[in-house]
């Protein structure tokens, strides 16, 4: 399973590299909103960080501006996957960048059927937002299952499934289950990953009787 993380806090991407873990990273208009820095620049100094992929998403809505922005975008980096929403345009600019070999995320995925028409376009990635789904009463889960399920239907379909809006660490470990293939996580989430009580109360038993041993290992 590959780990990105979804921020544009250069920082925190940069502590995340510095563990050997991370595998990409995913962004989008509202975390470059809250990062206040200038996107092109941005995306530059996040390609150099990290060498998989790197989603920068297109700003607008329409095809013809959609294929511009997504055209200036992919050439920052080999690494930059262009995210592009799953509308009837964003589908249409995903098809031609997959058939000219740029990686595509296709984001803001709630269905199977959606899903569906991603991997016929040749995306990449799909962002499923799991989250928001929990959020409206849905069960997030059970999209990735169906999708993972799909997908493993039809060998020639290539799209990695990219679980989205994750909240918590039990969707990194349901996901993981499930056999999706990338999670994009807060940063907070990734570092809940590590804890669990029983390792601190356990390592702290066994530094004290380290000590008592009088030994050292240097
Ligand atoms: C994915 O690429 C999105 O950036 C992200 O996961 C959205 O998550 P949110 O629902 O926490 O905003």
């Amino acid at each position: 399973m590959k780990f990105f993380v979804d921020t544009a806090d250069i920082n925190e991407i940069k502590e995340l590299a510095s563990t050997g873990l991370l595998d990409g990273v995913t962004t989008n208009p509202s975390l470059i909103l809250k990062s206040g820095k200038s996107f092109i620049p941005l995306i530059e100094e996040i390609c150099a960080v990290v060498s998989g992929p790197v989603s920068a998403e297109v700003a607008s809505t329409d095809y013809e501006t959609m294929w511009k922005e997504a055209d200036k975008l992919r050439q920052i980096a080999d690494h930059v996957a262009v995210k592009v929403p799953l509308t009837p345009d964003g589908l249409k600019v995903c098809k031609r960048l997959s058939d000219e070999g740029t990686m595509v995320n296709v984001t803001l995925c709630f269905s199977a059927a959606q899903a569906i028409l991603a991997a016929k376009a040749g995306a990449a990635f799909i962002s499923p937002f799991i989250g928001r789904l929990d959020d409206v009463g849905s069960d997030g889960l059970t999209l990735i299952q169906d999708i993972v399920g799909i997908y493993g239907n039809y060998p020639d379909f290539q799209t990695e499934v990219l679980v989205a809006s994750i909240r918590n660490p039990m969707h990194i470990v349901e996901s993981a289950k499930i056999g999706a293939d990338v999670v994009t996580c807060p940063p907070s989430v990734i570092k809940q990953l590590y804890g669990h009580p029983l390792t601190d109360k356990g390592l702290a038993a066994f530094v004290e009787d380290w000590k008592k041993t009088g030994q050292s290992i240097l």
